[in-house]
């Protein structure tokens, strides 16, 4: 009896233990939506905070509490606190170093969505996405580039490509980096998102860039080009509409021309606790499609007179994968 009260306690105490670093997660999420890693750059009182910004004092407290604890802020309770200078430059909103935009995405979409996931399966009303998404996840695909961006580069320079297409292009990171790195290089994004298009040519500003306002699926172009991209777009589209994808590409490229997809992928060797995750949340929302596997993109390719030429892990821990086809 007494040890299986004991085992008990040590199942409580294990998962007591795994929720552990939501709570670091809840501070950093909460200093940065309220910019409160800035507030606390230089030594300052807590008090002095709560009444400059109008915040309840006893919660601010709360807040500082925690981040001494975790060792995200410095300084004594009751006396002048200041935030750890790294907390600053990754969890600021002016900082160009941020990362906060990523905690917003998992914090305000990712987890509501999985606890959701309750009432989901019931087949319950449930209200997912209710606020503007496109910034954000356009935004968090960006922290990806400088990863990815070697892989493309390869691919450019090996095919002596002229004219690339980017469908999908969010706020068109990969286009300057390429429009930096192969200047004479014609360049075209492709965005859905008005909002998201805007602040792309804002962006793009003072390049040659050309950035489009158009749902690829009725988008109309007489060019040819020598690379399609599609990076982290997969799940926006049905299994159906996915050959068309392909199709539409194929008919874009130049002979010899080249299909370039980064997705994270199911189903394969690497980062599946990632891609099983991120493929939970994805089909939970009606306007999202689940996360594709190689399989499936092969067989699309092959309907569509394309060959395969690599697939190769390229962020492991996330199940990230690029993707390269060759048109016949
Ligand atoms: C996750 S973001 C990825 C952005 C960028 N490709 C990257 O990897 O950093 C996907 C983008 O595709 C856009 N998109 C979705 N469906 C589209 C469609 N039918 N036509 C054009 N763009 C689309 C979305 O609005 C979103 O900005």
């Amino acid at each position: 009896m007494m040890i299986a009260e004991y085992q008990r306690l040590w199942q409580a105490r294990k998962w007591m233990k795994k929720n552990e670093p939501f709570l670091q997660a809840w501070h950093a999420h909460l200093g940065y939506s309220l910019d409160l890693f800035k507030a606390f750059e230089k030594p300052v009182t807590t008090k002095l905070i709560a009444e400059r910004y109008s915040y309840k004092e006893d919660l601010l407290e709360r807040w500082v509490e925690v981040g001494l604890a975790l060792g995200y802020l410095k300084g004594k309770q009751g006396k002048k606190i200041q935030s750890k200078k790294r907390m600053v430059t990754y969890l600021s909103k002016s900082s160009h170093q941020s990362v906060g935009i990523l905690l917003k995405e998992m914090m305000e979409l990712h987890i509501p969505t999985m606890l959701s996931y309750r009432h989901l399966m019931k087949g319950d009303e449930v209200s997912l996405l209710e606020e503007d998404i496109g910034h954000t996840v356009a935004e968090t695909s960006g922290l990806l580039e400088s990863v990815m961006f070697p892989k493309m580069t390869s691919v450019v320079k090996k095919e002596k490509v002229k004219r690339v297409l980017d469908v999908g292009c969010g706020h068109g990171g990969y286009l300057h980096r390429l429009h930096h790195k192969f200047p004479d290089v014609q360049l075209t994004g492709i965005e859905a998102d008005a909002k998201v298009q805007k602040e792309a040519v804002e962006q793009a500003k003072g390049t040659d860039i050309t950035l489009i306002h158009a749902d690829f699926m009725n988008y109309i172009d007489q060019n040819q080009y020598d690379l399609v991209m599609m990076n982290n777009l997969f799940y926006y589209f049905s299994y159906q509409d996915r050959l068309k994808l392909f199709k539409r590409a194929s008919k874009l490229l130049s002979k010899k021309g080249h299909l370039f997809i980064m997705s994270p992928l199911v189903r394969s060797k690497h980062g599946q606790r990632f891609a099983t995750g991120f493929n939970s949340f994805m089909s939970a929302h009606e306007e999202m499609y689940p996360v594709p596997n190689e399989k499936e993109l092969q067989s699309y390719a092959k309907k569509t007179g394309f060959t395969q030429v690599s697939c190769t892990p390229v962020i492991r821990e996330g199940g990230w994968y690029v993707l390269l086809f060759k048109k016949k």
